[in-house]
This record gives C-alpha cells, structure tokens and sequence, in this order.
C-alpha cells in the first residue's frame, strides 16, 4: 500500500472540484508524552506502537489553502516565500501531489506560532492544518478518524494534531491503516501546565524520520521499546483518569529518556541534546529532590517540554524565566 492509495480509499465518493477558491483551518501542535519511535511501514507511516499526546492549545499553524492558476505552487510560510528547491518545499509538494485531482496547483499560507524544526512538531500542526484546510476546500466533510489518516501520511504525529486535549494514537494491525488514526480521549486536566523552554531555534542535525529509521535497525535496546511503551501507555492513561500528576510526570520523562537511550544506542549514534539540555536536566532533577513537581519530555531537538502544574507555576518562572507557559485545557 502507499500514500496515494490510502488517500483514494479516504476519498472514494469525496467531490474532487470546488466552487470555492480558498479555505483556512487551525491545527494545534502536540507534544507526545508517550512517544512514537519506530516504524512497522515507513510507505506510510504506520507506527510500531500506540502513542499519546497533549495539544498546546493555541500553539500550531493556521494554514490558508487557495487554488491559483499558475504552473507551479507557491508556499508561505509566516509571510515568507520558501524557496522551490528548500526542503520545505519539496516535502509539502510531495504532500500535495497526493491531492492534484484536476492538476490544481495551490499556494499555501501558513502561519505558525511555534519555532519551526527545533523539535516543537511543527510538522505535525503543519500537515493536519493542510488536511484540514482541504477539507472545508472541497467540502468532503471527513470524520475526524480520516483527517487524521490523511495526516499521517504527511508526518507520523500529525495523526495526533486533529484534536485539543490528550489525544491516543493507536497503531493498528490493519495493512492499509485504516485503524491507524487519534482518539481523542474525553479527560480534561485544568491544572496541567506545559512549559516551553526553548534556547535553540536551529534547525535539527538529523531529522525523526531519519533518526527514527536508524534506531530501529541498528540499535540493540530498541526490541525492549514496544513492551515498555505497551506498560507506559496504560500507566499514563490511568494517571490522566486519577489526575494524578507525579505518575504523569514520572512515566513521560522516563519514556522520553527512554526513547533518547534507543537512540544513544544507534549506530552512528543520535544525540539530540546540547550542553544547555543537560544543565536543564540538572536543574530540574535538583528542583524536584527539593520537592517541586516538576518533570520534562523531550523531542527529536535538544529543547525541553517542562510537564507541572499550575501552582508550581510562580516557582518555575522564578527558576526558568524564558519559559512560555501553556495551560492546554484552559485557553
Ligand atoms: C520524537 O512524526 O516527525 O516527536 O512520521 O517520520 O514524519 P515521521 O516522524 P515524526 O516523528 C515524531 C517523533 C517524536 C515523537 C512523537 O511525536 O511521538
């Protein structure tokens, strides 16, 4: 099976014309608290495990899609033209190719609120806020199970960008993923606070694709991954049920370091984190030894996610004064 396969079988009976010129949608970006690290099929993007997510709210891409008559597309990103041959460029083109029905050709008007390709999932909140876009475009009116399919085969996590909240990836055993897709799970947790400690913008040295591909074929810690994100997930899902927020904590900084091990021991090796990275490790070991809640996740980039909640929130911007502070259930 391949992308423009799964995307004939979401759209069998979808109108492929439009009598509209353009459409906007908002797409949140997600930070997985358990992680997605591996493939079962890279052709498209079926995860070796289940995963689960938190939305950032209002942190995500607000995407305009438009058809133009032009030979070429053109894409934007925060009112900047991106070069044809950046690589951008080339993977949402790939993207769109999936959706040319009558040789359209689209410019695309994205803003994101978040730094791009520092390990803040901006791809994720970019290809969901795609589909979502052509969604309202040419009215095919998907379920939400669709739209996510449809943004896997943009990005893995963009699957878990449809919705706000805590959102569960399952993986399926389906060949074709059709029970690949986001569950959004009815919990709310007003107290839950993100904060995102970002001290580098740059751009990531090996993208998670790459990385993620890597670890699964060269790295010997990798088979003790499933069974542990198997555990992790049903401990998470009940410490989200009870509101009990040191076992959310403690098993998303464990899941995190645990998946960074996989890739420590990949050959060549994958490290993602800077000098910074360890000095906030430190410091957040060291507040949580005093007795402030507070723990962290950390993506494909050296930036960390700090996971607390709500009270602790005056302690933590006395000890991290950049961090910008997301409360995903309550704006
Ligand atoms: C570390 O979704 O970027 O952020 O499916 O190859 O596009 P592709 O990978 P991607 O990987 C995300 C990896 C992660 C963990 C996560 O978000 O679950």
């Amino acid at each position: 099976m391949n992308k423009a396969e799964v995307v004939k079988l979401i759209l069998k009976d979808r109108p492929t014309n439009t009598k509209l010129e353009s459409a906007t949608a908002f797409a949140p970006t997600n930070i997985a608290l358990i992680k997605y690290w591996g493939k079962r099929d890279c052709a498209i993007n079926l995860p070796v495990t289940d995963s689960l997510s938190i939305a950032l709210a209002n942190k995500g891409a607000t995407t305009k899609i438009s058809l133009i008559d032009q030979a070429e597309d053109e894409y934007w990103v925060n009112e900047q033209l991106m070069a044809a041959d950046s690589a951008f460029s080339t993977r949402l083109n790939a993207f769109l190719n999936l959706f040319r029905f009558q040789r359209y050709h689209f410019k695309v008007e994205t803003k994101i609120n978040i730094p791009i390709a520092a390990g803040l999932a901006s791809s994720a909140c970019g290809f969901a806020a795609v589909v979502k876009a052509l969604n309202e475009l040419f009215a095919w009116q998907l379920s939400d199970a669709e739209l996510s399919i449809l943004s896997r085969m943009g990005s893995g996590s963009a699957s878990r960008s449809i919705w706000q909240g805590f959102v569960h990836w399952q993986a399926g055993i389906r060949e074709d993923g059709m029970d690949s897709h986001g569950i959004a799970l009815k919990a709310t947790w007003p107290q839950l606070c993100v904060g995102l400690a970002i001290f580098n913008s740059a751009k990531k040295s090996i993208g998670s694709t790459e990385a993620m591909n890597r670890t699964v074929a060269t790295s010997k810690l990798y088979s003790a991954w499933p069974q542990q994100v198997s555990n992790e997930l049903a401990a998470i899902k009940s410490a989200i049920a009870n509101h009990d927020f040191n076992a959310l904590g403690m098993i998303s900084e464990h899941n995190a370091l645990s998946m960074h091990a996989t890739m420590l021991s990949a050959w060549p090796p994958i490290l993602y984190a800077q000098p910074e990275t360890l000095s906030m490790m430190n410091l957040i070991w060291q507040l949580r030894d005093q007795g402030l809640p507070i723990y962290f996740t950390q993506d494909a980039g050296p930036n960390l996610k700090l996971l607390f909640e709500e009270k602790a929130s005056d302690e933590i911007r006395l000890q991290f004064p950049n961090v910008e502070i997301i409360r995903p259930f309550t704006c």
